[in-house]
């Protein structure tokens, strides 16, 4: 079966930053900062990563450069726009003229942040939406530690609004960094949860790119080898005795996923997650696994075309079987990959009413990522997919 093209003739653009793949592809970081014109990076990262020893051979390889730097490691889980903030008071405090962001997506996004509101002033949540960004930022170089939010070459950066309870995503392509060392040793280290959530964040990715109403030729190759390669490698990469060939894989799955969404944007499961992370304080892999069976549910009729190649890519047999009945089989074999990389279906949370449902459900709607899910889902489609994979804790 050859790919449909359903958008030929329309304008697509893709951008995508220098990217440099390999094993310790990580300590040609001094050489890069020096090459983009760096005097003082600033490092932004968290304390989860920053104990690590290839971490503190990063910090090595900058300072064999003779070049100072300044750490900012005051971000959280859902990195909150005051975090933002701070760390762009403190760029410009130090004078710092670039920024390394170390980690999964939450230091990636708030690095994002900080050179948002360094350049062009302001609050970093005015910025939210599509193309509001005005000035480019200082040079950005990012070295990605987990194999899931592609946030080191995307046009994304989601920041949470924690007055208002709702992640806000902000999209531009004055945000793709300058440089993504794409290196599989960090994943090493990751625990087996969390490669499982990220690497179905990045499956979804890759899904939501495919089948997203603005997908094109350039988009559907990342996005269908990443599905690939995310799903045959998923299992075997959160085994204690996982090998850096498999983690390699399954970098290189969450950059060619990256290299898709960043591109063609996303879908309603990225936008119900965003609602439903922000307002319950939820890791975003984990909200996507257990949204991504559902939302390929929703969608199925609108490009049934599409969903069949995905099933193929995941390794389904799918030529003896029709539409309806691959539809359920595609779900059922989403939902039985999150079972068996250890992912519940359900979030227990603390207390559970009309109120939080319908306050998630307007802000998944207005999510910018719910224009590119391949059909319209009503407000009682996506109040029931909330309603059915909450439960209040007894
Ligand atoms: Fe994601």
């Amino acid at each position: 079966m050859s790919l449909i093209y359903k958008n030929n003739y329309e304008l697509r653009k893709f951008v995508a930053p220098e990217i440099i793949t390999g094993l310790d592809a990580r300590l040609s970081v001094g050489r890069y900062i020096i090459n983009l014109g760096g005097k003082k990076p600033m490092i932004v990262t968290d304390p989860s990563v920053s104990g690590q020893l290839w971490f503190s051979e990063i910090l090595n390889n900058i300072e064999s450069n003779d070049i100072n730097y300044e750490i900012f490691e005051g971000v959280s889980e859902n990195p909150r726009a005051s975090e933002t903030m701070d760390g762009a008071e403190q760029f410009l405090l130090e004078g710092c003229d670039l920024i390394v962001a170390i980690g999964g997506g939450s230091p990636i996004d708030c690095a994002k942040g900080i050179s948002v509101v360094t350049s062009n002033g302001g609050y970093i949540l005015d910025y939210e939406g599509v193309d509001e960004i005005r000035l480019p930022g200082p040079p950005l170089i990012c070295i990605p530690t987990t194999a899931g939010t592609a946030a080191d070459v995307s046009q994304f950066a989601i920041i949470n609004d924690s007055v208002h309870m709702v992640k806000k995503a902000i999209i531009s392509k004055k945000i793709v960094p300058d440089l993504a060392l794409i290196d599989p040793v960090p994943l090493m280290t990751m625990s087996s949860h969390l490669t499982a959530c990220t690497g179905m964040d990045a499956l979804t990715h890759a899904i939501e790119a495919y089948v997203s109403n603005a997908q094109s030729a350039l988009t559907d190759v990342h996005a269908l080898e990443a599905i690939y390669l995310l799903r045959k490698f998923i299992e075997d990469a959160i085994r204690p005795d996982r090998s850096i060939e498999t983690m390699y894989q399954m970098m290189l799955g969450s950059l060619l996923a990256g290299l898709a969404f960043s591109n063609a944007s996303l879908g309603a499961v990225h936008a119900m997650a965003h609602s439903l992370g922000g307002y319950l304080d939820l890791p975003h892999g984990e909200c996507n696994s257990i949204l991504l069976s559902h939302i390929v549910g929703k969608n199925y009729e609108s490009v049934p075309e599409r969903y069949r190649l995905i099933a193929k890519k995941m390794g389904i047999a799918t030529d003896e079987l029709d539409d309806n009945n691959l539809k359920s089989k595609l779900t059922e074999h989403i939902a039985a990959l999150r079972e068996r990389v250890g992912i519940s279906s359900k979030f227990e949370v603390p207390s559970l009413n009309d109120a939080m449902l319908d306050q998630m459900t307007e802000n998944a709607l207005m999510d910018p990522c719910m224009v590119t899910n391949p059909c319209v889902l009503s407000p009682n489609d996506v109040r029931d997919i909330y309603a059915g994979i909450l439960v209040a804790r007894p």
